[in-house]
């Protein structure tokens, strides 16, 4: 018995994720290929025989983080020195000489795209120890016909394109993750009917510039509408857009499928003219605000999210006062904030005017305590309005209530009354506190 369970006994991996959202689709790219191999996933990543980490290098802080995750994975592999560990991702295409050189216990590392290649790495593997190493970008590679693992729950993530042409001077990513290519539109489509078909509620499109989509000439607003058209889809959302493509065709589509939820992710980076330039962003401080007015009068109820850097090389005071100045004219619905980090090999890391660390703190906490007054404010006029939100799980409040998000990503706390996870409920919102909106169950909308 004992003899016979030992031989059909899988092999197991374990996987960690870091970055982007596009590593999570990644990931479970990854884990589908692995399981076609035959593995099985393990939540106990000291027993496993393979440990995989999929890395993020966009600021120093993410790379940080995983290094110390496998000085982690070195102690395991110490005590259990079959463990096979690979580093996957980003940084394994931006550091793998460094990897390779002062971590002599990692044994495979693949850049984003060559994860293809992991069924032969795993079958030499076994007759050859020395690590394996493949970087190569390549100006095709979607993973056509490669169908991920999904995690179970509401949303399921969409790659549609991959890679990056803007060249912002602070960012990595052009450089870890290669050219723009898109991928083909029927299979996007039939990938996303098996989706709603598996009982997903919410399908996110996904790229680096995932309004850059151009596959023949069909654009992302064309990608988007026949998305929209398909049966029993509830919600559709997409990120991240690069402000310079999103266009009124985009907008038009938006607003008359409800489907479409009316929230957009524009990432600003910053308020100054000067400081935009130097980011090359393509954009100046007039052409946002004129695109936030378009698309506020398309789509009066959208909620609008950003990204701001602080402490970019150069950026004075006032600079930095022009970026305070143009959230108050603007008012984000939300922000992520970041303290600028310079990415060896990027333009903007030659820059010899680079921001003392201390000041870059001061502006961050400025531009947090602004954006945390302008979220309470926006979601105070919602108090007393109705908005349909999708139950996605527990609160963490109280088990007596669900959480889920608006139309326009807000997220709702309320009453449980008989609705369950997957149902679009009507939600009467009776009070904003901090980010969340808190509200009572008005009616249920429609059956999961
Ligand atoms: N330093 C700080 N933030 C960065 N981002 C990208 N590169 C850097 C960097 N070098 C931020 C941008 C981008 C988001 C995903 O990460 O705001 O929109
Ligand atoms: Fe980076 Fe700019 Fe490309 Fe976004 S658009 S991935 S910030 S280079």
């Amino acid at each position: 018995m004992n003899f016979q369970s030992n031989l059909i006994k899988k092999k197991t991996y374990h996987i960690e994720t870091y970055g982007c959202q596009m590593n999570v689709a990644d990931s479970e790219l990854v884990e589908s290929i692995l399981i076609d191999e035959g593995y099985e996933k393990s939540d106990d990543i000291n027993s496993a025989d393979a440990i995989f980490v999929n890395t993020c290098a966009i600021r120093e802080q993410a790379e940080e983080k995983v290094h110390s995750q496998l000085g982690r994975y070195n102690l395991i592999k110490k005590n259990k020195p079959e463990t096979l560990i690979g580093v996957l991702g980003c940084m394994a295409q931006n550091l793998k000489d460094d990897i390779l050189e002062s971590k002599p216990y990692v044994d495979i590392i693949l850049g984003p795209d060559s994860y293809r290649k992991i069924p032969i790495i795993l079958k030499s593997r076994q007759d050859n120890s020395k690590n394996i190493v493949d970087t190569k970008l390549s100006r095709y590679e979607v993973y056509k016909d490669l169908f991920p693992k999904r995690q179970s729950g509401i949303n399921a993530w969409v790659s549609i394109m991959r890679g990056c042409d803007k060249f912002c001077t602070f960012c990595i990513v052009p450089f870890t993750r290669g050219r723009e290519r898109s991928r083909d539109i029927h299979g996007i489509i039939e990938e996303v009917q098996q989706i709603v078909d598996n009982g997903y509620s919410e399908v996110t499109l996904l790229g680096q510039n995932v309004n850059s989509y151009n596959f023949n000439n069909l654009m992302f607003h064309n990608l988007l509408e026949e998305i929209a058209k398909i049966n029993k889809l509830k919600r559709i959302r997409y990120t991240s857009p690069h402000p310079q493509d999103i266009t009124k065709d985009l907008l038009h589509v938006m607003k008359e499928y409800d489907n479409i939820c009316n929230y957009i992710h524009l990432p600003l980076q910053a308020g100054s003219n000067k400081i935009l330039k130097r980011m090359n962003r393509t954009y100046t401080r007039e052409n946002f605000i004129e695109l936030v007015q378009t698309i506020r009068k398309i789509i009066p109820n959208v909620g609008l999210s950003t990204d701001i850097i602080v402490g970019f090389p150069g950026e004075t005071e006032q600079n930095f006062n022009d970026t305070l100045d143009l959230m108050q004219e603007v008012k984000f619905d939300s922000a992520f904030n970041f303290k600028y980090s310079s990415r060896p090999g990027t333009k903007a890391s030659e820059y010899e005017d680079q921001v003392d660390e201390k000041e870059k703190q001061l502006r961050l906490q400025k531009v947090i305590d602004l954006q945390k007054k302008h979220t309470l404010e926006l979601n105070k006029k919602l108090v007393g309005t109705i908005q349909k939100v999708l139950i996605e799980k527990e609160s963490k409040l109280s088990s007596d209530q669900w959480a889920g998000r608006t139309d326009s990503n807000k997220w709702v706390v309320f009453n449980k009354n008989n609705s369950v996870v997957n149902n679009i409920v009507e939600v009467q919102i009776e009070k904003a506190k901090g980010i969340t909106l808190h509200g009572k169950i008005l009616q249920k909308m429609e059956a999961a």
